[in-house]
């Protein structure tokens, strides 16, 4: 028959249906390992408040080693009567501690305050590998700028051709965000470090334990202070989630920028053969699939955060059986990213780019107009008056099919007198990115320091 946690006030068991419906194995199985490092920090605080004697302490840790080499080994594995990783473990436990030693390990804790802390140690240490992985596209993207130092190209707004710049500083640009994301792991550790074991169900445990104790024992920096708050509050997952759906957009805005540069008609990239994909039946196609999953897989990222919000929204406290709901759209936002990462940053460090065709687009479409507009700035006109003489230069090479530095001494006066022929010094893409030259701007050698501090902030976040 099914075995439930609270016999004694039931006539009967479970029915099958509410059986299935409750049973979260499939998924919290995951979770195993961390209860039973909770549960061997909990045995130590039952034994340090007198509730265990000594050998009672070691008859438990040692079934729990067992447990937990069986549960690593895969002799140890959920029945199809438990119905979560508590359930199961302690089961476990029992059968390998006898009933006696096993069956007191459940005083003052709930699977309340358990779940809640063993799913901020198991997210606690997949924010270090999400952040790890994340990091090495990072560390691919440095490597492409540091390939290409000086090689021009396109700037875009509105996808229009902006103003040139370079290829390192556009690289980098992706570089910076990506970085951030890992900071956000980063700063949303310091509140996950933070304990509920202790909590019990929601209103703490009269039987003198010390949940400081136990959050040292299991690596956090202290305890909660309001039992309440630690068996009911969430938002540790819905910020671990908006933190992974963050970087999966900020890895899906470099993906579509993939996707447009290996088409025939941009021409920036080809893509490493082991990174792209043919067709079945178009034998010429050669697909990039790695930068289009990558495209999808954050709109998945963002549907788990909407979900985990919507399942938190109006909850009142304390613990709800809702809450069970928190689990699995972090699990797939972790997953996700997990299989992502390592192909995208291998698409990134080895997709080729097209320097030559790069370089000779970055001035086109009159991308150098501005330079026109703060040459004539710089000798006194007023902005307002050279945007419009600026203006009239793409005009009248527009009407003729020529380009900027294609007008003549001649054609230039014409336009303004304020037009000589100095101003062809900046008529060229050299001349445009070398004037950029203040803090974040593209001109080389400022786009050279600011690779400087994102490997050294990158270094320092790898350093977690
Ligand atoms: N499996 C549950 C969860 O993930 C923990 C068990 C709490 N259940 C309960 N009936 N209090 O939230």
């Amino acid at each position: 028959g099914r075995v439930s946690l609270w016999g004694g006030r039931f006539a009967g068991g479970p029915a099958d249906a509410l059986a299935a419906l409750s049973k979260s194995t499939h998924f919290d199985w995951r979770l195993a390992a961390y209860d039973i490092a909770g549960s061997r920090a909990h045995a130590r605080v039952l034994h340090r408040a007198g509730l265990l004697d000594d050998a009672t302490l070691e008859a438990m840790l040692t079934a729990l080693g067992q447990l937990a080499a069986d549960v690593e080994s895969g002799a140890f594995v959920p029945a199809d009567d438990d119905e979560d990783v508590h359930t199961a473990l302690e089961r476990g436990l029992i059968e390998r501690a006898g009933a006696d030693v096993g069956g007191r390990l459940r005083a003052g804790r709930s699977r309340n305050d358990q779940v809640a802390t063993l799913f901020r140690m198991y997210l606690r240490d997949h924010a270090r590998s999400v952040a790890a992985l994340v990091l090495d596209v990072v560390d691919a993207i440095v490597s492409q700028a540091q390939q290409h130092p000086e090689v021009a190209m396109p700037g875009r707004t509105h996808l229009q051709h902006a103003q040139p710049v370079l290829l390192a500083h556009h690289l980098q640009a992706h570089a910076w965000a990506l970085l951030r994301d890992v900071q956000r792991f980063q700063d949303w550790d310091v509140r996950a470090a933070i304990s509920p074991y202790g909590s019990g169900a929601l209103a703490g445990s009269s039987l003198g334990l010390d949940p400081e104790a136990v959050a040292a024992d299991l690596g956090f920096d202290s305890s909660v202070e309001n039992s309440i708050d630690g068996t009911a509050s969430r938002d540790f997952v819905a910020e671990f989630a908006f933190v992974a759906a963050m970087t999966a957009v900020d890895i899906s805005r470099l993906a579509e920028e993939v996707v447009l540069w290996a088409t025939k008609e941009f021409g920036f990239v080809t893509l490493d053969d082991a990174y792209s994909t043919g067709s079945s039946i178009m034998p010429q196609k050669k697909n990039p699939d790695v930068a289009e999953l990558a495209r999808g897989k954050a709109g998945r990222l963002v549907g788990d955060l909407a979900g985990l919000l919507t399942t938190l929204k109006s909850l009142p406290l304390a613990y709800n059986r809702d809450l069970q709901e928190d689990k699995e759209p972090v699990f797939d936002a972790v997953d996700t990213l997990e299989v992502l990462l390592p192909a995208f940053s291998g698409m990134v460090a080895t997709m080729v780019f097209d320097t030559d065709r790069l370089e000779s687009l970055a001035p086109q479409g009159f991308s150098l107009a501005t330079d026109i507009a703060e040459w004539l700035v710089r000798e006194g006109v007023p902005f307002r008056v050279a945007h419009e003489v600026a203006g009239a230069c793409v005009r009248a090479c527009e009407a003729r099919g020529i380009e900027l530095w294609d007008l003549s001494d001649e054609d230039l006066t014409a336009i303004s007198p304020h037009l000589t022929a100095g101003v062809r010094s900046v008529l060229t893409v050299e001349g445009s990115l070398a004037s950029r030259d203040a803090k974040g701007g593209t001109a080389p050698a400022r786009v050279g320091e600011q690779r400087e501090r994102l490997v050294e902030a990158a270094t320092a976040a790898r350093a977690w």
